[in-house]
């Protein structure tokens, strides 16, 4: 049953990884209404699931040019936007319709521990 687990994320990923176009600039960041029910964001979770294909465990395995996130230096509103919105390039997927807003803003603080818990 294990052996079949790398093979779901490998699914979700790719899922994940083909639907750059068409979601960048559409979606408005903030439409969805605040959550007001505290919710318990598995960030670690969400980031083995959509993000370690190209940022690797640590944040630094820089797949398609992914940016190394142990030296990343950038505010957490520009890595909001990122998650949000994709990168520019379009190389890093737009998790804007695939997240919440309360998922975006953890995995963007999610983020900026690598350099801090990291080397
Ligand atoms: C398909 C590959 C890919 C996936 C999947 C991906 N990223 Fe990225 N990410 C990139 C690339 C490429 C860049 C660099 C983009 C640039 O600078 O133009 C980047 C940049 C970033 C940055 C900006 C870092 C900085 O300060 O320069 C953050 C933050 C980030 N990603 C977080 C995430 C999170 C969180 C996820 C999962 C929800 C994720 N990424 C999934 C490819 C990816």
């Amino acid at each position: 049953m294990k052996r079949l687990i790398p093979l779901f994320v490998f699914a979700i990923i790719l899922a994940a990884c083909g639907g750059g176009e068409e979601a960048t600039a559409s979606e408005a960041p903030g439409t969805t209404p605040a959550v007001a029910e505290a919710k318990d964001i598995d960030a670690k979770k969400i980031w083995k699931i959509r993000c370690i294909a190209c940022h690797g465990l640590y944040g630094d395995m820089g797949t398609n040019g992914a940016a190394n996130l142990q030296e990343a230096t950038s505010s957490l509103d520009y890595r909001i936007n990122i998650i949000t919105n994709g990168s520019e390039n379009g190389v890093m997927t737009a998790f804007g319709e695939i997240l919440d807003a309360d998922e975006i803003e953890a995995m963007a603080k999610y983020t900026m521990s690598f350099n801090e818990n990291l080397k």
